[in-house]
């Protein structure tokens, strides 16, 4: 039973970057939230969903500049199609703000000035990579060089695609501005910080109050048991965001202002609708408030964000509901497998409701990666959506149309048996309510199942051929109908479409606080098909698409690089490895770890830069084979152009081991 008085909710979502399209990672929070916040609405609360993009950064500004327009052209675009594709997943938010509006200006500014007088605010200089051309800042993305652990050429400043080591820029052979190209140089400016080791009794606390699953509490508590840093919360120009007040040429760094964001979002829902907002904010009133996020960010949620609000005097959230990953048949989305999927790819080839559901049937309440089994999705879709819920209504529909004025029965055939679908409803609602969605949608099923047995045991289709049998025909039919309206109250949440067009067919609403009430006597709306099977075509359809989809911009958090996948047998096949000789090897200029080497390759000559100095003088090269990549895509770099890699094996240092030379290995051959 819901409550008397109803419960006044909000509730958010990650924000997406405006810098990149939506792909079915950002669908999975999106859908969870959604059917949390219908499900709650379903019970009669007062439940707000408010999200936003995020839409600031030195990536936006850059993409913007490489269109040549402006960043808030950039942002607006991006905006436009994350709304569109929010709401074909049909996402029901109360409102789509931006962290680049005047509401979200306020807050920034207004929580850091409290802040600051709270005196948790620092400032002192640190020294940073500063790109001297583009005259900026380099974050650690932004910084390429040579893997100082495997050599490998044009890494990022942070780790090695090619051999997953992990370091920092200043460790990277010859690095140069990702940018520019210009190499960076050390510069020092003044940074601001908010002290959050002055949090660290009130984080503690917070951490062992049951607001956060258990892994996250225990996630979190590495840091605090670590030693809580002081974050870095400003950047400086030229940097799209907004301007700290009293700092000219200082910016929030993007972080700090994308959580204010539901701040923002909420405030301008509030000023358009009349809607309260204080009590929502405040500590000490009635109001709940749930983020929902996946787990690579919640040192932002679950300990800078918090630490802030309570030093701003806002309230603190209920809960921190945190999610897994989303992998594709059991791997990272991968865009050579076609399995990185984006939103509107997948919208153009399938109904957003057999992802709500598949989803539903995989979601819990754990930060456990979900898995999109691009098989079993087809066969859980069709069997259990279309095969089971459907089939109860396309069964009884017809039989009730053409014999009985599509009205149902005065009386209902099996009350213990719709009290028992009835009954079901208060456990269902508590699994919902812990975001249990796999174990109600199982439940559900089982209910499927079991009246689709009534309706197998009483075979109406028989009983209408029967003289005299048309009361039952009508009884079984309308009993059928009356268990269909439960399990698509149920269902509500996650199929709201489908659930819509049941709606006109049984003529009532079907929420949670109208259970009880059977449909007798009441005549019924057309039956319209409520969900086609999925056509396991068009999935591969998707799939292909996908894979001539590339995704625009930074890479999304579910989409970092295999490093730990495999790769498939067509990838390897790609690759073309041939014996090469080194006819010359010279020492290159400004880089002491490489080499220019010219290889032979028997038809063909070509140059290369290979790391491997520390362990050869030059002229110990030169006769010496040597294994190569011959069909890599040439790279330019800050010393000429690199024409392919020569595989060297060993520890590194003095020990990198080429090809001895072999009477029968000729340059140009291939490698099996
Ligand atoms: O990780 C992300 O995609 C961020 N844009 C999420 C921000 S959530 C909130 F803090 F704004
Ligand atoms: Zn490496």
């Amino acid at each position: 039973m819901a409550p008397t008085s109803p419960r006044k909710i909000l509730v958010t979502s990650a924000l997406p970057y405006a810098n990149a399209p939506l792909h079915l990672g950002h669908m999975l929070e999106q859908v969870q939230t959604d059917i949390w916040v219908r499900f709650q609405k379903s019970r009669g609360h007062d439940c707000l969903y408010v999200c936003a993009d995020d839409a600031h950064g030195t990536a936006i500004m850059l993409a913007a500049e490489k269109q040549g327009i402006t960043p808030e052209q950039h942002i607006e675009r991006i905006r436009a199609d994350h709304e569109r594709d929010s709401a074909a997943f049909l996402i029901d938010f109360a409102n789509f703000h931006s962290t680049h509006s005047p509401e979200n200006r306020y807050w920034a500014e207004e929580i850091y000035r409290r802040l600051k007088a709270n005196g948790h605010i620092a400032s002192r200089a640190i020294i940073q990579a500063y790109d001297p051309e583009k005259q900026l800042f380099l974050a650690d993305r932004f910084i390429k060089g040579s893997c100082p652990r495997c050599k490998t050429p044009d890494q990022y400043g942070d780790n090695c695609e090619a051999c997953g080591a992990t370091y920092t820029p200043a460790d990277l052979i010859d690095p140069v501005s990702a940018i520019s190209g210009a190499t960076p140089i050390e510069k020092e400016s003044i940074h601001f910080f908010f002290r959050l080791p002055e949090f660290e009794s009130m984080l503690r606390q917070w951490l062992d109050s049951d607001t956060l699953q258990p892994q996250v509490a225990n996630k979190l508590r590495e840091w605090t048991d670590g030693g809580l840093q002081e974050w870095d919360i400003s950047r400086d120009a030229p940097y799209f965001g907004f301007e700290i007040p009293g700092e000219p040429g200082k910016y929030f760094y993007v972080w700090l202002d994308a959580p204010i964001g539901y701040i923002a979002s909420f405030q301008n829902y509030c000023e358009r609708t009349g809607h309260p907002f204080e009590p929502y904010w405040l500590p000490g009133g009635d109001t709940e408030l749930y983020h929902f996020i996946g787990k690579d960010i919640i040192n932002f949620h679950g300990l800078f964000w918090p630490a802030m609000l309570h030093s701003a005097g806002l309230r603190t959230p209920t809960a921190i509901f945190v999610h897994g990953f989303l992998t594709v048949n059991g791997t990272k989305m991968s865009k050579s497998r076609g399995t990185f999927i984006n939103a509107r790819t997948y919208l153009e080839h399938l109904d957003a409701e057999y992802l709500r559901y598949y989803f539903a049937a995989k979601l819990s309440g754990s930060v456990d990666d979900i898995d999109l089994n691009l098989e079993d999705f087809v066969q859980r879709v069709n069997s259990d959506v279309v095969g089971k819920i459907v089939n109860i209504a396309s069964r009884c529909a017809g039989f009730l149309a053409r014999g009985f004025d599509n009205t149902m029965a005065d009386e209902c055939a099996e009350p213990a048996l719709l009290a028992d679908f009835i009954a079901r409803g208060e456990a269902i609602a508590e699994l919902y309510e812990q975001r249990e969605f796999n174990k109600a949608m199982r439940e559900v099923v089982a209910l499927a199942d079991r009246a689709n047995q009534y309706i197998d045991e009483k075979k109406p289709w028989l009983l209408a051929k029967q003289e005299g049998a048309a009361g039952e025909v009508h009884a079984v039919c309308s009993m059928g109908v009356d268990l269909f309206r439960v399990l698509m109250t149920y269902l509500k949440p996650v199929l709201p479409a489908m659930a819509a067009k049941a709606e006109s067919f049984l003529a009532c609403s079907l929420d949670w606080t109208g259970l009880q009430q059977p449909l007798q006597g009441h005549r019924l709306g057309t039956f319209e098909p409520l969900l086609t099977r999925v056509d396991p075509k068009q999935v591969e359809a998707m799939v292909e698409a996908s894979k001539a989809a590339a995704p625009a911009g930074s890479a999304p958090k579910t989409q970092e690089p295999d490093l730990a996948a495999t790769i498939a047998f067509e990838d390897f096949a790609k690759v073309d490895l041939r014996i090469a000789e080194i006819v010359a090897a010279e020492l290159v200029e400004g880089a002491d770890k490489l080499l220019r080497l010219t290889l032979n390759l028997g038809d063909s000559q070509k140059q290369v830069f290979a790391g491997i100095r520390s362990a050869y003088e030059p002229a110990e090269l030169v006769g010496k084979l040597t294994v190569m990549v011959a069909n890599l895509a040439p790279r330019k770099m800050r010393f000429g152009v690199s024409e392919g890699m020569v595989l060297a094996a060993g520890p590194g240092g003095k020990e990198l081991f080429l090809l001895e030379p072999h009477a029968g290995a000729r340059p140009g051959m291939q490698v099996k």
